[in-house]
């Protein structure tokens, strides 16, 4: 069993999101894995009555208090209430574009395991960091603020390790080595073990597509993706999905 996680991040509109979903809901066959999709908000409730059992559908961003004076949020108990399975946290375009702090990204983690949603924790150094020779500091920093004293209360969870620099603008990227990943996903792993026994299982993101899909999942560490643009075409997801199911 592997993670597939789609990320449709701001690519679709409305009406694209919902026929991508009915596509999902037609063609999938491969049900062995856990699949989750992560729609905007606007078209989550929509996507959600789409898909039915077919996917599971996450959040993309939660807001860190269940309810409030806080205008343009959305909580992670409303999308709970709405069939959240799980939500994103701390992505690197929330933690570079939106100014999202460790501190702010380890308020939403709470918030959703306060509301029984999955927490999928991105981690990851950028293009920077890593020339400098910075990049378990990075990790270990981010890692560190999310999990240190972190009750879980016998929520799961998932950490994405997404190089910065990985991620794709909107097509093609600068994918991470498989190797490489396996090597961070190890290291990963024995960092996480100073925090809890929880077993989490860590995915790989970062220019993930149909073509290079089995180089990641064929590593022992590597347990899923998190794909960005390659899963907002129904073709290129299926396929990823499928070629999943061989490894
Ligand atoms: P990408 O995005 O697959 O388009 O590189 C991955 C992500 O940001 O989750």
């Amino acid at each position: 069993m592997k993670y597939i996680f789609g990320n449709w991040k701001m690519y679709l509109s409305h009406a694209e999101a919902v026929t991508l979903a009915q596509n999902l809901k037609e063609h999938m066959t491969s049900h062995e894995h856990e699949v989750v999709v992560f729609p905007n908000t606007i078209s989550f409730a929509a996507v959600k009555t789409v898909v039915d059992e077919t996917v599971m559908v996450g959040a993309q961003n939660v807001g860190w208090t269940p309810r409030g004076a806080y205008t343009g949020a959305t909580s992670a108990a409303v999308f709970a209430e709405v069939g959240a399975s799980h939500a994103l946290v701390g992505h690197s375009e929330r933690r570079h574009v939106f100014g999202e702090s460790n501190e702010d990204i380890r308020k939403r983690l709470e918030a959703c395991i306060d509301a029984g949603i999955t927490p999928v924790l991105c981690i990851g150094e950028t293009k920077e960091d890593r020339a400098a020779g910075k990049t378990e500091y990075r990790l270990k920093k981010q890692l560190m603020h999310a999990f240190e004293h972190l009750n879980l209360n016998g929520n799961d969870m998932v950490v994405a390790y997404e190089p910065v620099w990985a991620i794709s603008k909107g097509g093609e990227g600068e994918p991470c080595m498989p190797e490489e990943a396996e090597r961070m996903h190890i290291w990963i792993q024995e960092e996480i073990k100073q925090y809890t026994d929880q077993e989490i299982p860590i995915i790989y993101g970062g220019s993930v597509n149909a073509e290079n899909v089995l180089t990641y999942t064929s590593e022992s560490h590597v347990a899923g993706v998190l794909v960005g643009h390659a899963s907002t075409k129904h073709d290129a997801f299926l396929a990823i999905i499928a070629a999943a199911a061989t490894t």
